[in-house]
């Protein structure tokens, strides 16, 4: 077949052009694997970020109670908003801790039990919560015991106590 100059000529421009593309394609692959390197360090330091998640959980449950107890409501709700963002930030890490899904089960343990607060602190209604907050802490205190932790406990919170980590051994752990 004899083609015409100009047809070789744009052919073997798609052809330069193609194996470019395919080059730059390479060299994008090749970037991205050196990202993956530089960052996968941060995958094996998990456990320390999943504790200092924990070390905001706590302060921040500390004074969402303290601003309850207040009555200041736009601060509880401000403290809400913290724990809420917190927990949805871990649960989006999708962190498998010692083979514990803890990500998956940030959902049921503490980003549910935080709604019914949330309509507390719109409904300006103290008592309800107060159990709401109850509550919440009694799921932090399970999800310790589910991720083999059951040592890290809360004391339940009452109007005027807020809840604390508890330090004292406990007979059944
Ligand atoms: C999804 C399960 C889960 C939920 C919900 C959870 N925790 Fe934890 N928590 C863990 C795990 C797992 C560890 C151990 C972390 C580690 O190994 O570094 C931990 C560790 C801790 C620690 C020890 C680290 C420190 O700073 O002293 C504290 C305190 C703590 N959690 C507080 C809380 C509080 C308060 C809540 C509720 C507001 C809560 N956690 C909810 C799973 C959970």
């Amino acid at each position: 077949m004899h083609l015409p100059k100009w047809a070789v000529g744009i052919g073997s421009l798609l052809i330069v052009a193609g194996g470019y593309g395919l080059y730059a394609l390479h060299r994008e692959n090749q970037s991205l694997y050196q990202e993956v390197e530089r960052v996968s360090h941060l995958i094996q330091e998990r456990p320390v970020e999943l504790a200092t998640f924990m070390a905001s959980y706590e302060r921040f449950l500390t004074k969402l109670h303290q601003a309850g107890a207040a009555e200041n409501w736009p601060l509880a709700a401000f403290y809400h908003e913290e724990l809420e963002e917190t927990a949805e930030q871990l649960e989006r890490l999708a962190i498998l801790d010692d083979g514990i899904p803890v990500s998956a089960m940030m959902r049921p343990n503490l980003i549910e039990p935080l709604e019914a607060v949330e309509r507390a602190i719109q409904a300006k209604d103290a008592a309800s919560f107060h159990k709401a907050l109850q509550e919440v802490v009694v799921r932090c205190n399970g999800c310790h015991v589910a991720a083999g932790k059951p040592y890290i406990r809360f004391s339940i919170p009452t109007t005027d106590q807020p809840p604390r980590q508890l330090f004292s051994k406990k007979a059944d752990i």
